[in-house]
């Protein structure tokens, strides 16, 4: 709601919710994100008693008649009308990857598609001929799978943004490991080296060695600390971007403190936590990873950006999945100084307190 009222700051809003199910959000696109237009559309035709109610609270000037089309019909008749729309929802369950370039050409230019899909199988590596199906990718077991996930995500805009000729803009994207919601601007244009933000990831199992390569120079991968070939796992093609814009959740958190309307705890937390990392570079690993490849207790997570910064590098405290370091530091950087951390504290744990203390929520089964 709050991109919402950001965007109807510069020009009127209208919004298409496309998965409308209960309309509650088409409900608050009316109330709290100060649209111009709100039309809610769900396939299910049971669903159209219950969005006219919950619309009627909206008023009639406001409201689209709600509809009960397939996304795909809906879409293909507002591209024969050449119509588009400044901000489309759509929730989808599972993955509306055949939706995306309709999607698309529905979008105003500098408006907004915000996509959410339930799929966390393929996107997380946990089955790899489905994401070689719907994201055209390959997607192994990662230590951060959201993180994943979500690059898997950006990565289909993307593609289906400049087979159109446009740019894409990552505002935000987010988890909770259930739904990868990610909101991207549509731009008339890509940006200079736009095609750069594409590229491949490897996750070295045997030393913890994480290393990017774009597309664009594609060529052979550096080496890591193992002797001999390294069991490196690939994901990609994915995007390799930023996955957080600070200037838009700058103005998104100002729109909040600005307003009568307070933010729910856990929108204001998740707002300070992607405020606080720009999603940029793409290697993030979790503070147990770390433990395990030192023998050690998990270092503490804030103290190890602040020396991994002191020496120059970047490091961030991950927004997307907790207990996660993202820095561009050399991998035996991070081990040194993780490593120094823990000899500077006596408190410090064994390994088996390690993996307790760490949270490996979401962490997969790093075999596969
Ligand atoms: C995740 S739910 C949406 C929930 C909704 N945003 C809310 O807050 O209540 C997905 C919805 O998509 C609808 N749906 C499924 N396939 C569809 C399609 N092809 N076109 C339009 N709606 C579809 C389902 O009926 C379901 O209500
Ligand atoms: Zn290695």
């Amino acid at each position: 709601m709050l991109l919402a009222r950001c965007l109807a700051r510069s020009a009127p809003l209208r919004v298409l919710d496309l998965m409308a199910g209960s309309g509650v959000r088409s409900l608050r696109y009316g109330l709290e994100g100060e649209a111009s237009e709100v039309w809610a559309n769900d396939a299910d035709p049971d669903r159209l008693p219950l969005l006219r109610a919950n619309l009627a609270a909206l008023p009639e000037a406001l409201v689209a008649p709600p509809s009960a089309l397939t996304a795909q019909r809906l879409l293909a008749s507002l591209i024969a009308a050449g119509e588009r729309r400044e901000l489309i929802d759509l929730d989808a369950f599972g993955y509306p990857g055949a939706l995306l370039p309709a999607a698309l050409e529905c979008v105003a230019l500098g408006g907004v598609l915000y996509l959410a899909s339930t799929d966390g199988r393929g996107p997380t590596g946990h089955d790899r001929p489905m994401a070689v199906r719907r994201y055209g990718s390959a997607a192994r077991a990662h230590p951060a799978p959201w993180e994943l996930a979500l690059r898997l995500q950006l990565a289909a805009v993307a593609r289906a943004a400049w087979a159109q000729g446009r740019g894409i803009q990552p505002l935000f994207a987010f988890s909770e490991g259930r739904t990868f919601r990610t909101a991207v601007r549509i731009e008339r244009l890509p940006a200079r080296r736009e095609e750069e933000q594409l590229g491949l990831l490897a996750h070295c199992h045997g030393c913890g060695e994480q290393l990017l390569q774009p597309l664009l120079r594609l060529g052979r991968w550096p080496a890591c600390a193992c002797p001999g070939e390294a069991p490196l796992a690939v994901s990609g093609p994915l995007w390799i971007g930023p996955l957080q814009d600070p200037g838009w959740l700058k103005t998104m958190a100002a729109e909040a403190a600005g307003s009568p309307q307070t933010l729910s705890p856990a929108a204001g937390s998740l707002l300070a936590r992607l405020m606080a990392d720009p999603g940029m570079p793409a290697r993030v690993w979790p503070t147990a990873l770390i433990a395990r490849q030192l023998g050690q207790g998990p270092p503490p997570l804030r103290a190890l950006v602040a020396a991994l910064r002191a020496e120059g590098h970047q490091a961030e405290v991950s927004g997307v999945m907790a207990g996660q370091l993202r820095s561009d530091a050399p991998w035996p950087a991070v081990l040194a100084a993780a490593r120094a951390l823990a000899r500077r504290s006596p408190a410090s744990e064994g390994p088996c307190s390690a993996a307790r203390t760490a949270g490996l929520d979401g962490e997969p089964d790093l075999a596969n």
